[in-house]
């Protein structure tokens, strides 16, 4: 058996000293740099130009993009929560979390947030509701996830204002189903921050209701 393992150990002995020096490569540069009195991308330029990493995404916005991102809640037990710009806006841990939809609006060009707070769609008030939804001006980016239920208060004219922001999927949620979404008021240009859970016997994960669903990424600024 020895003279097999022999090529493999070589092999490796290969790989682990080509790994070193290329490593070590990396630190002779920075050292380099260092050296040649050079500062890092990060120093060089202003703040406010440098991209930020904020809400947990995996790529940097650009300062002309707001970086969002969204989780619905798991069942009735765990609230969703809503990252906007590097803060988190709402969630079970802050405790302003409830039952329906849970949703924070922006002024789109300053990124202010403008104001937050749950629908309670289980037994809110469905005339307030649409109250609240109608007073969301052209413009206000509107972000919205949902908790337990967020469909029992739900009307017609309440979905056809989401699909006023950008939703293609608001028509087709049921009792129970999770949405996330963002989008703008009054544009009705489709957004890509939309899903929808349906739930469904066959493939729900918690007992009578769907899996978790998040949306992440770069919202456009308006300008
Ligand atoms: C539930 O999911 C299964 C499997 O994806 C599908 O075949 C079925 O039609 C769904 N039921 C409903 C009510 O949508």
């Amino acid at each position: 058996m020895r003279h097999r393992i022999a090529p493999y150990t070589a092999v490796l002995v290969v790989l682990v000293v080509t790994w070193a020096i290329s490593h070590d490569s990396i630190r002779i540069k920075e050292t380099a740099r260092d050296l040649m009195g050079m500062k890092s991308l990060q120093q060089v330029l202003p703040p406010t130009i440098l991209p930020s990493l904020k809400c947990d995404l995996s790529r940097r916005c650009l300062h002309d993009h707001f970086a969002i991102h969204i989780r619905s809640g798991a069942a009735n037990v765990v609230g969703p929560k809503i990252c906007f710009d590097g803060k988190i806006i709402m969630s079970h841990l802050l405790n302003n979390v409830g039952p329906g939809l849970n949703i924070v609006i922006v002024n789109s060009e300053t990124g202010a947030v403008d104001r937050s707070g749950y629908l309670n769609m289980k037994d809110g008030v469905s005339e307030d509701i649409l109250a609240y939804l109608k007073e969301i001006k052209p413009g206000e980016i509107v972000i919205v996830a949902s908790f337990d239920d967020m469909t029992t208060k739900m009307t017609s004219e309440m979905r056809d204002i989401f699909v006023g922001m950008g939703s293609t999927l608001i028509h087709s949620v049921s009792y129970r189903d999770n949405w996330v979404f963002a989008g703008t008021g009054g544009i009705g240009k489709r957004s890509t921050f939309e899903k929808r859970a349906a739930n469904n016997e066959t493939t729900n994960i918690y007992e009578g209701w769907p899996k978790v669903i998040e949306v992440g990424g770069c919202f456009p600024r308006s300008t």
